[in-house]
């Protein structure tokens, strides 16, 4: 899980390739390194640490000229985070480099081979593996750089998205992909190779998404060629017009964009129901679900699988749509579900859910549950996104991009996209009423203006921040629809303030994690004031026996809650299934002020990255 940029064309290569590695920082930021080709020799710097470590090396090493250039911001998986192990890798001659996301599993045999063949490796990584086997096939059989990459990769097994360049052949690069995305922006005279568009945005508009297996040869003036790794054949190069602007990448104005995209959440999750919603005349459409919608009726049963965040809301829309729809609900990790042997029929409907749509584990549950016969129906933000392309059918979430590695706007435009459908299979099936309906959808399009009050809790959320930080538990409590949100709170909290913390049911506290109440003990409860009211006030009752300081998220104008808990937060009221929506808003709030009060890296949390493409 690494982000990689490659530029050729007329300007500078080096700047490109720096901003670039800045942006894609979310998919990785333990090492970084760059190489420069001035058209005489490659010049490389690398260095442990974030990107802005990578500049002051290499303006002190001067590895800055030159009109082709690569770069790399790393995610360790082979060797660990150091100078060395950084990418660029050269072949053992010093006239290829490469640059690469992903791992090549059968580095060990293809390594001892090249050993002993006289080759002599410098780093622990599977990349310097792969460089010189490419070297090795080159040499053996003199074939072209191209050719030479295609027959190596036919060697690896693994992922990889790859650029590699020659001083044989400088005005070239070869890139390739399996597994890992990566896109090539195309201008006028110049090329980006990057694992998203976000490196190449502002330069040009017209981007090639690569499919797995492709490869391509880059060169300057010249038409690009795509080639099926596998058999050689000629693929049409699809140039597709990007949908994101710079601005949309950029902080605006906010001190993290984890909070940039928090407040963001109004206006993103109007973005997710435009054109589907409409409210007044009582219709949901979405393209997908509408050309599917036997599929959804007929199965059996609908299988949720995602990771993370994304599979808390998967089990928001399992209550949502068993409620609704009526149709059973099966949510799993896509990553325990891949591996064990699960039970797939072709009356099983496979919702994928995933941000980035390029998680590893969620990725491989998809083409099981394909060979298994099922339908797969993707709920992705990342528009082109290897998930996307995957499955059958699926709805964006139209977030628009989420550079803060701690999920936040997407959680909530994957809720909204997940009650759409479930409301919209519940028309079709007959299992709501045509008033119901009516209710949730004009609901539903007010949302955004009570997230927006919902922020502005940012004050008491800040507030109690400053109270509980030094915290070293946390337990988060919910029922019903907000179970999920009280993970989602507790997952927030860990990753990005690094405070240990639990999500419960509230009901199951009295089977064991009661014991862990004490004076010192932050809980925070969510508790609206609907379906379960009384029994999460009984659940505040049992923790303020026990001395626990209690935050509950309440709904405004409540006096109940307001009398046990130490602080309240209040939200505005809303329907038991709309109400994730909301509660989440404060829990989201609370992880950012504590997290930033530790000082701790909110937007790049250690150990961390934003797109899981390995498993
Ligand atoms: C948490 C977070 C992760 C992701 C998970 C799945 O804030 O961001 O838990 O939700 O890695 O990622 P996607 O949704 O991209 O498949």
């Amino acid at each position: 899980m690494c982000g990689i940029v490659g530029y050729i064309g007329y300007r500078e290569a080096y700047p490109i390739v720096i901003k670039g590695l800045k942006r894609l920082e979310y998919r990785g930021y333990d090492s970084a390194g760059v190489m420069l080709y001035d058209g005489k020799a490659l010049n490389v710097s690398k260095t442990k640490g974030k990107v802005s470590n990578l500049e002051e090396k290499s303006a002190s090493e001067n590895t800055i000229n030159g009109s082709i250039g690569m770069g790399h911001t790393r995610w360790a998986t082979h060797g660990v985070p150091n100078d060395v192990n950084s990418h660029p890798h050269l072949s053992n001659s010093g006239e290829l480099a490469i640059i690469h996301n992903g791992i090549i599993e059968n580095y060990e045999p293809l390594k001892k081979e090249l050993i002993n063949r006289g080759y002599v490796f410098h780093s622990d990584t599977d990349t310097e593996v792969l460089i010189n086997l490419i070297e090795d096939v080159q040499k053996k059989d003199k074939l072209k750089l191209g050719k030479a990459v295609q027959v190596a990769l036919n060697q690896v097994v693994g992922a990889y998205a790859i650029c590699v360049f020659d001083t044989k052949k400088p005005n070239e690069i070869v890139a390739a992909r399996l597994g890992s995305p990566l896109a090539i922006g195309v201008g006028e005279g110049e090329f980006f190779i990057a694992s998203d568009a976000s490196p190449f945005i502002e330069y040009t508009s017209n981007a090639i998404y690569l499919e797995d297996e492709e490869m391509a040869i880059v060169r300057l003036y010249k038409p690009i060629k795509i080639r099926k790794i596998k058999d050689d054949t000629l693929v049409d190069p699809y140039v597709q017009e990007l949908q994101m602007n710079l601005e949309q990448i950029e902080k605006g104005g906010y001190e993290h964009f984890m909070l940039k995209e928090i407040y963001e959440q109004p206006n993103v999750i109007k973005d997710t129901y435009r054109g589907r919603l409409l409210a007044n005349s009582g219709i949901i459409q979405m393209a997908g679900i509408e050309d599917n919608i036997e599929k959804f009726l007929n199965a059996d049963r609908i299988l949720i699988i995602a990771c993370g965040t994304s599979w808390h809301a998967g089990l928001v829309a399992e209550y949502i749509i068993e409620e609704f729809a009526r149709i059973p609900v099966e949510v799993e990790y896509a990553s325990e579900f891949r591996y064990r042997n699960p039970i797939i029929t072709n009356k099983d409907v496979v919702i994928a859910i995933s941000q980035s749509g390029e998680t590893a584990d969620t990725l491989a549950a998809i083409k099981l549950s394909k060979e298994k016969g099922a339908f797969v129906f993707g709920v992705c933000n990342v528009v082109g996104s290897s998930i996307s392309r995957e499955t059958h059918a699926g709805a964006y979430t139209h977030a628009g991009p989420e550079i803060g590695v701690a999920s936040t706007k997407a959680f909530t435009t994957q809720i909204t996209v997940l009650t759409m459908m479930a409301l919209r299979l519940a028309k079709a099936k007959g299992t709501i009423s045509n008033s119901d309906f009516h209710r949730y959808l004009l609901e539903l399009e007010v949302i955004p203006e009570k997230v927006m009050e919902a922020l502005q809790t940012n004050d008491i959320s800040k507030e109690i921040a400053a109270i509980y930080k030094d915290a070293p538990n946390c337990l988060y409590l919910g029922r019903g629809y907000n179970f999920p949100v009280a993970l989602e709170g507790a997952l927030k909290l860990k990753e990005i303030s690094y405070i240990h913390a639990e999500g419960y049911p509230a009901a199951e506290m009295k089977h064991g994690p009661i014991a862990l109440i004490d004076e010192k003990m932050p809980v925070v409860v969510i508790a609206p004031k609907q379906n379960h009211y009384d029994k999460v006030v009984s659940n505040i009752q049992e923790i303020k026996s026990r001395s626990g300081k209690i935050i509950a998220i309440v709904t405004k104008g409540d006096v109940q809650v307001k009398d046990l808990a130490d602080h309240v937060i209040e939200i505005p009221d809303s329907s038991d299934a709309l109400s994730p929506l909301l509660t989440t808003i404060p829990l989201q709030l609370l992880s950012y002020h504590i997290a930033v009060m530790r000082g701790c890296n909110v937007d790049q949390p250690r150990n961390l990255a934003k797109s899981v493409t390995v498993e």
